[in-house]
């Protein structure tokens, strides 16, 4: 895997580094969307979770008839990864659209925000929002969760 250094501006304006593949993170992403099982939304999601030691975790939403069950693309990628033994991560891309077509950028959910932050450090945990392979934005996990609660206040 290639890496690579980037600077992009966060949401609040602040200049974020960021010392992994996006590119190769943007595609990963959009691949998993392809495997999204979403017979009742039709919005499909996938995201790639970028792991410590660089291992990516793909991931899609999977829907179901009782509604509640449903899994969203960025738990997936995280219960893949944790169920794997894998605990420590630098960065997540989402990508989502109706029937798989993205017409801007897709946020992740506040359950999804919560998972993160039972595993990630919000203050240099990255949240890549890709619409295309040149078109995205990228945010601190405490910009998109400001005062989470996590680990750390128990
Ligand atoms: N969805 C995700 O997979 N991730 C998000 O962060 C937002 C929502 C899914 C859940 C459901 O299958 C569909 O998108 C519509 O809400």
């Amino acid at each position: 895997m290639k890496e690579k250094t980037e600077k992009n501006l966060g949401a609040l304006g602040a200049e974020v580094s960021t010392e992994f593949p996006v590119k190769e993170m943007i595609d990963q992403a959009f691949d998993a969307m392809t495997r999204a099982y979403t017979p009742y939304s039709g919005f499909k999601v996938g995201a790639a979770l970028l792991a410590a030691d660089g291992t990516l975790y793909q991931g899609c939403n999977i829907e179901n008839a009782a509604y509640t069950p449903s899994n969203c693309a960025e738990r997936t990628a995280f219960f893949k990864a944790v169920s794997q033994g894998v605990k420590d991560f630098k960065a997540i891309c989402i990508v989502g659209g109706k029937e798989g077509i993205p017409t801007g950028l897709t946020a992740p959910c506040g359950v999804c925000r919560q998972v993160m932050m039972e595993f990630c450090d919000p203050e240099t945990f990255r949240i890549i929002l890709a619409a295309g392979r040149e078109e995205y934005q990228i945010f601190s996990l405490k910009e998109l969760l400001p005062m989470g609660f996590g680990p750390d206040n128990l």
